[in-house]
């Protein structure tokens, strides 16, 4: 194991695990100093694309993004998703996931499912390709996108995956909308961290939405704590330049050749 991978492996009941996501290098390296883990998460498809869902995101754009964001990463632990439709079996997970880290020179790939990807996984491991797991809410398969973790059978599946991606390698997974007492037992029941997002305080890391947590998207979801309300400081800066601009204040001699 990378000996990033492994120190970050070793945060699990000793300190909690800090991510967010980034689409850029202005962002990351910002993130870079603070940050243990930054992901390039294929929610950029809603949040800078406005696609319907994640599945239209493609390979080409999840790697010219990460490529950006790696121009800003010197310390964190880089991870990338694998888009929609891009491993769907194992001939096809490994040529992609091959690309994306040659490319993007990211430190790995996230994937999400459980037992339905359990070889595919277990293959991208073998080729020393480190993975990070992603169970709960899923954007690329989930038709409603609820919590998880209220009805039994949810429940089991998502222990019994858990297990299993732990099984098979990966060095971390995203629970994401992860019903409060299911994401302490799967945290507490497997050795690899848990990174959650709408999952509780109980993961042994948290991720939000870069885009969410600056209060940059316009979206209330339960999960988001907005640390920021930046679109106000946008709208005060494009305000103040209107002004000037009209009051031919802008640009001054100190802005001019
Ligand atoms: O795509 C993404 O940003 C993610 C996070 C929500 C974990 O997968």
């Amino acid at each position: 194991m990378k000996k990033k991978i492994l120190e970050l492996v070793k945060k699990k009941n000793k300190q909690k695990i800090v991510s967010l996501t980034s689409y850029s290098k202005n962002v990351s390296s910002i993130l870079d100093k603070y940050c243990d883990v930054i992901l390039v998460g294929d929610s950029l498809g809603s949040v800078l694309y406005n696609y319907k869902s994640t599945k239209e995101v493609t390979l080409d754009i999840m790697i010219e993004h990460s490529k950006s964001a790696r121009l800003g990463i010197k310390k964190a632990l880089m991870v990338v998703d694998m888009p929609h439709n891009t491993y769907r079996n194992t001939k096809e997970a490994l040529k992609n996931a091959k690309e994306i880290m040659l490319k993007t020179k990211c430190d790995a790939v996230k994937l999400e499912g459980g037992k339905k990807i359990y070889e595919i996984i277990k293959t991208l491991i073998k080729n020393q390709i480190p993975v990070m797991g992603h169970l709960g809410l899923l954007p690329q398969s989930d038709m409603n996108f609820m919590s998880k973790g209220k009805k039994k059978s949810e429940r089991d599946r998502i222990m019994k995956d858990s297990q299993l991606l732990e099984k098979a390698g990966v060095f971390s997974i995203v629970l994401e909308c992860v019903e409060t007492s299911l994401a302490k037992l799967v945290t507490q029941n497997i050795k690899v961290p848990t990174i959650g997002i709408g999952s509780s305080k109980y993961c042994d890391g948290q991720i939000l939405v870069f885009d969410d947590f600056i209060g940059l998207n316009p979206v209330n979801y339960k999960f988001v704590k907005k640390y920021s309300n930046i679109r106000n400081n946008i709208s005060k800066a494009v305000l103040n330049y209107v002004k000037e601009v009209k009051q031919i204040k802008f640009p001054s001699k100190k802005n001019s050749y």
